[in-house]
């Protein structure tokens, strides 16, 4: 790695990670005034959750992999600490950059604070007030520790000064995920394709919805009444659903493979980051538990309904399409109702999520470093 450059260690763990480093570790490069380095923890490693990301959205193989797999939280955490902390020693002029909020961000972010090292943290200030969420920690402990603090909505900085974090640190860039988004959707896998190739005959109009979360997936009466509420769905407009992987692992225990019908619900493995744009911009509707999900059909103007109780993410109920539903099943089958009836919450794009975001996290980190 260059002496005489700042060494940006880019790091990625898992799945959502990897879109938004994307247009960030391109632009980076582009800029000729840092040298960025793409440190992938191997949080997560299945080619499906993985490789084929990085293919499609163009980005080079990691220059290093810490191999960290699945553990506990305890575990993982610690060991992306473990092994990433020889990498900041051996570089020169080293930053750390981190997004999002999984375990590697706020193990990479911990062990770079500690050594002096300044912290960057791109999708900061995002709160769901949920303290039960593993994501709501990773969140409020890396913006703590970060110099440099990129937001996607301009109500995080409420969230990050009532937490005693000073304005000054505090950069609005806009949504990277956007960035990836516009980028990469005339390259989107058409839908019909997508269920051809898993031997399902593509209906006329069809949802998407997926699920993950411990608290949808962990509990079999949650996920049986949620899988009910998808097929009842499916009756009106077929469910396709790509399914993480501890979500097949969580049916399969379950006994609830009688769900994945092919006919109300039709499963697919982890959906590659193009088949997903393809899935979603064609969605009549979309039924998820992800954070970026509820950003992307946001910008895609497709209506959303969250799986869950609460957002980090209001911007995407308060101008975007998506609405809160929880897990209870009348009120998502109510809502799904409304939405094949009138269409849905048409919203608008909120401010910043235009494809430049990464371009203005590097203009201040210009100004700043
Ligand atoms: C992680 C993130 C979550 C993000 C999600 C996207 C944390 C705390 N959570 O959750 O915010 O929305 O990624 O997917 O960091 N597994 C595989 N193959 C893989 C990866 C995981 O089979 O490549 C299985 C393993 O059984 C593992 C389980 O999925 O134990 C959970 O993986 P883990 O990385 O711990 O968390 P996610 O639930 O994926």
């Amino acid at each position: 790695m260059p002496k005489s450059l700042k060494n940006v260690l880019c790091i990625v763990g898992a799945r959502p990670n990897y879109m938004k480093m994307a247009p960030i570790h391109a632009a980076l490069a582009a800029s000729g005034r840092f040298h960025p380095a793409l440190i992938h923890t191997g949080q997560h490693y299945d080619t499906e959750m993985n490789d084929a990301f990085f293919r499609e959205l163009c980005m080079p193989a990691p220059d290093v992999n810490l191999e960290v797999g699945s553990g506990s939280h305890a575990v993982q955490t610690a060991e992306v600490m473990r092994r990433f902390e020889p990498i900041v020693d051996q570089t020169a002029n080293p930053v750390v950059l981190v997004v999002g909020d999984v375990n590697s961000t706020l193990a990479c972010a911990l062990v770079a604070v500690k050594k002096g090292v300044p912290v960057l943290h791109v999708e900061a200030g995002l709160r769901s007030g949920d303290r039960t969420m593993p994501e709501e920690i990773n969140r409020i402990l890396t913006d703590q520790m970060s110099d440099m603090l990129f937001t996607t909505e301009r109500a995080a900085l409420d969230n990050l000064t009532g937490e005693g974090i000073a304005a000054t640190r505090v950069h609005f860039v806009g949504n990277v995920m956007i960035d990836s988004l516009r980028a990469n959707l005339p390259w989107a896998v058409p839908p019909t394709q997508t269920l051809a190739a898993h031997g399902f005959a593509p209906p006329p109009a069809f949802a998407v919805a997926t699920l993950h979360r411990p608290a949808n997936v962990d509990e079999p009466d949650i996920l049986r009444r949620l899988l009910e509420s998808l097929c009842i769905i499916g009756q009106t407009l077929p469910v396709v659903l790509p399914l993480h992987p501890r979500t097949k692992g969580r049916i399969q225990a379950a006994g609830f493979d009688h769900f994945l019908d092919g006919r109300t619900i039709l499963p697919l493995g982890p959906a590659s980051y193009l088949t997903m744009l393809g899935l979603m911009a064609q969605a009549r509707l979309v039924l998820t538990d992800s954070g970026g999900i509820q950003e992307e059909t946001t910008a895609l103007g497709v209506p959303c309904l969250t799986l869950r109780d609460n957002t980090e993410r209001p911007i995407t109920i308060s101008e975007g399409t998506n609405t809160l539903v929880g897990r209870d099943s009348d009120a998502i089958l109510a809502a799904a109702r409304t939405i094949m009836e009138t269409g849905g919450k048409r919203g608008r794009v909120p401010e910043f999520w235009d494809g430049h975001a990464a371009g203005r996290i590097v203009t201040a980190m210009i100004q700043a470093l």
